[in-house]
């Protein structure tokens, strides 16, 4: 790679010659494509239009969280509150293929619907080299699509723009710092969000659920590795399961819902070994999981099992 100086000069630069006209990019708030709207609003100011899409599947305090950085970083940008049309789409759908298809349909539509609204002709993306090196060799079986809610396809009918497509990530976390873009360094999210830790069907109910679980999990491991307890797992988080159990509450049978909580080390996600998390920390999650949500949630186990045969995530 060039000196950053000089990188970022040249994206720019690029930009400004490849861009007459309006753009639009899909802003998750993840690192990639953070950097690569600001590259672009550099280049074409309020011709760009960042477009965060609200799934009603994000983490707690996410969309607030991406909204004050797109604003910290000056990008033009608008939030798409699309919630209800995706809990309509996912009603009924428990298979998680079918979830993930579900789901990348629904975001393509919302995008499309803003691009055009907006009469975007060209399509800014954060696709960095091991985006494209890794896909496409056809060999492997599917294990799942891994469908990247952030990666549009092509026909979209707009012309594509990959700023960063020479790029690994530690050098767009370099542009990032550069560019003073404040960009989540939180843990891997997958594209399909909370709908692949919700087992079964994706309600609202069962979003807010598994939301609030895997919110009390970060937190608590947050405060343990502060602590000095535990090193910060690599991916750490809350399933909700569809299987209900009896427990009691006061001196009354109660029947409910299940969490699994699952956190691993791993280097790049493709192998995982499952965290040896102290007990006192699974004790304060599983304590404080079934005391707040008391009139849910009766019980929580953890998943001890590596990757592979199992993989990260539960579906
Ligand atoms: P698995 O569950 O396959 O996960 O062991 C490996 C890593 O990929 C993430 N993951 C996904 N990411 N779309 C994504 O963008 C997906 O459909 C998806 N499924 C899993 C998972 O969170 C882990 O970091």
């Amino acid at each position: 790679m060039l000196g950053l100086e000089d990188f970022i000069e040249e994206a720019v630069e690029g930009m400004r010659e490849r861009i007459p006209g309006k753009a639009i990019i899909a802003c998750s708030g993840g690192v990639d494509s953070m950097v690569a709207a600001a590259l672009a609003s550099k280049a074409i100011g309020d011709r760009l239009l960042a477009v965060y899409v609200d799934t009603g599947l994000m983490r707690k305090g996410e969309t607030e969280e991406v909204r004050g950085m797109l604003e910290d970083t000056g990008v033009n940008f608008r939030i798409a509150d699309a919630a209800g049309e995706f809990f309509e789409a996912l009603a009924g759908v428990t298979d998680p293929e079918q979830k993930r298809k579900v789901i990348g349909e629904r975001f393509i539509r919302v995008f499309e619907r803003e691009a055009r609204a907006f009469g975007a002709e060209y399509l800014v993306q954060g696709t960095i080299a091991p985006d494209w090196i890794e896909s496409g060799d056809g060999a492997r079986a599917t294990i799942k699509s891994h469908h990247n809610v952030g990666g549009l396809p092509k026909d979209l009918g707009m012309t594509v723009v990959e700023p960063l497509r020479d790029l690994y990530k530690d050098e767009v976390r370099d542009v990032a710092r550069a560019l003073g873009v404040k960009a989540s360094e939180r843990q891997p999210f997958p594209g399909p969000a909370l709908a692949v830790r919700c087992l079964g069907e994706v309600t609202r109910e069962n979003a807010e659920v598994v939301r609030e679980a895997c919110f009390i999990v970060e937190d608590e491991i947050a405060k343990a590795v502060s602590a000095g307890k535990m090193e910060a797992p690599w991916q750490y988080f809350a399933v909700l399961l569809p299987t209900r159990s009896v427990g009691v509450q006061g001196d009354r049978r109660a029947y409910g819902k299940t969490i699994a909580i699952r956190a691993v080390s791993s280097v790049d996600g493709m192998t995982a070994t499952f965290s040896r998390i102290p007990l006192e920390v699974l004790d304060a999650m599983a304590t404080r999981i079934t005391n707040e949500m008391k009139s849910q949630v009766n019980r929580v186990v953890y998943d001890i099992t590596n990757k592979p045969p199992s993989t990260i995530e539960w579906e």
